[in-house]
Formats: structure tokens, sequence, C-alpha cells
């Protein structure tokens, strides 16, 4: 019997990457995934790779609309009976465009990123509440942590702020949907993963960067979807049963707040 034996997980953005990796893990723990992602072709190269794993199925998820999310959540229920565990990992982090320094684009990287994550739980908590039971995991950053990232030399203008300032906002909705969803049973969380090399941080960051956050881990190292699934499988389980509103930085000992 897996730890999440016959529970039912929604997983955000697990088309690839470090999202994938949870669907797969939560698959050999016993529960049945829902992969809800919003680009297809991605979804269907992830759905090949998780055939044979488990009771999964592919839910098209546009995570900033509410009617998306409010379908997925129904998609969910109408395919597995239920609805058990959210994990809000979908953000634009490969997709994310470094180059654009401008408010709109700002506002686009927060309404994915961080109204996200909220919409998706809106969603989701109404099944959770009526069960008594749930739990939702969060996906910050070490980026969260780090504001020195980009360079200052001239001054010209203030420039792009979206990654980090959305992934801070995700670790105090966690603390927030903590705070409302508690009396349910239901344990909200937030993993704060160092650099791991999937796909969107070799397409995001440079080998000269990447080299640099490794250096800057206490254990001179980057972490692997493995490690964060870890992590999640920790926050999800029966251990962590009263374990709630907490972020856990996942990073070799890159960020140690206190
Ligand atoms: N890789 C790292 O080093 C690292 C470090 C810290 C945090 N993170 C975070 O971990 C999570 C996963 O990282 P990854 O490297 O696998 O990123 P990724 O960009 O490769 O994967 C994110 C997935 O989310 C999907 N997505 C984007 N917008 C969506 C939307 N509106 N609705 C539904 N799905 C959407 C994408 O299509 C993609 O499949 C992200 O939240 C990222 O910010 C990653």
């Amino acid at each position: 019997m897996g730890r999440l034996q016959d529970k039912v997980a929604i997983v955000t953005g697990a088309g690839q990457g470090i999202g994938l990796a949870y669907a797969e893990r939560f698959l050999a723990e016993g529960a049945k995934v829902v992969v809800a992602e919003i680009n297809e072709d991605r979804a269907e190269t992830a759905m090949k790779t998780l055939d044979g794993l488990g009771d999964v199925t592919f839910v098209r998820t546009d995570i900033a609309s509410e009617d998306s999310a409010a379908a997925c959540a129904a998609a969910t229920i109408d395919a597995f009976g239920k609805l058990d565990i959210l994990v809000n990992n979908a953000a634009l982090y490969y997709d994310i465009q470094n180059e654009r320094n401008d408010y709109e684009y700002l506002q686009k990287v927060f309404q994915v990123n961080l109204h996200g994550a909220w919409v998706m739980a809106r969603a989701c908590a109404p099944a959770m509440v009526e069960q008594r039971w749930g739990r939702i995991i969060n996906q910050s950053s070490g980026a969260a942590y780090m504001y020195n990232m980009t360079p200052v030399g001239d001054f010209t203008e203030v420039g792009a702020f979206t990654y980090s300032q959305t992934k801070w906002g995700v670790v105090g909705l966690t603390k927030f949907l903590a705070s409302q969803l508690g009396q349910y049973n239901i344990t909200v969380n937030c993993i704060a993963p160092g650099v791991c090399l999937s796909d969107g941080a070799l397409n995001t960051l440079t080998s000269e960067r990447i080299e640099e956050l490794r250096m800057m881990a206490a254990m001179r190292r980057t972490v692997t979807p493995a490690d964060l699934a870890g992590a999640v499988a920790f926050f999800l389980g029966d251990d962590a049963a009263v374990v709630t509103g907490q972020v856990l930085c996942v990073d070799a000992g890159t960020h140690m707040p206190g």
C-alpha cells in the first residue's frame, strides 16, 4: 500500500518537469492523478510517460481562468469520485519572457504564478471541505528569497520584477489558505525548491547562473525532481497531519529562513 493509496490528486503543470515527476511519484504511492495542464502537446507527451503507472487522466486546464479551474475540479470528481489533493505547481517558468519589462507582462505573470494558485484552491476547496479532508501544496521558489539576481548598472528605470515577487506571494497565499481551511482538516503547505535541472531551469537560466546557484548551496549541489517529490510526499502523508502553513526550502541549504 502506497502512502497515497486511493487519494485523488490534481497536479497543475504536470505536462513536463517537476509537475510530471510529482505525478509519477503520486501514482507510485497509489494515488489517482489528474494532469491539469494548459499545453496539450506537453500533456500528450506526459501521458505517454505516465501510461501504465496507474489511474491518470489529462484535463486541459488554464489555472488563470476561474471557469477552467472549476471545470477541472468537476472533471476530477467525474473521473475519480472525489478530490483530495491539489498541487499548485504550474507557473510561467520555462515559458517566462525574461526580456519583458512592462507592467502588462508583470500582471500576466501574477495572474498565472500567484492568482492561478488561488483560483485553483478556490475551485477545489469546496470538495475538500465537504469531506473534511484535504491537502494543498503550493510551489514557491528559492527566488522568493533572492532579490539581487538582476545586475544593477547605471540606473535607467526600475526593471522587471515578476517571478520572485509572485513566488514570495505564494508564501503568503499558503499561510492565508492554511488559516482559512484548517478548521476543515485541510492542510496547506509550500515547497520552495532550489535550482533543479528541469527543462524549465535549463531554458530560463544560463549555465553560469546555474553554477553560481550551485555554489551558493551549502551542499554544493542542485536538487532533483525526486528530492522535491519526497518533500511533497511528506506533507501529504499522515506524518504531517498537523503541519500546515509551512514553507520548506528544498534547496541543498541555499536559504535557511528562521
Ligand atoms: N526548475 C527549477 O529550478 C525551479 C526552481 C524553483 C521553483 N520552480 C517552480 O517549480 C514549478 C515547476 O517548475 P518546472 O521547472 O517544471 O517548470 P516548467 O515551466 O517546465 O513547467 C511548468 C508547467 O506549467 C504549465 N503551465 C504554464 N501556465 C499554465 C497555466 N496557465 N495553466 C496550466 N498549466 C500551465 C506549463 O505548460 C508547464 O508544463 C514552477 O512553479 C516553477 O516556478 C522551479
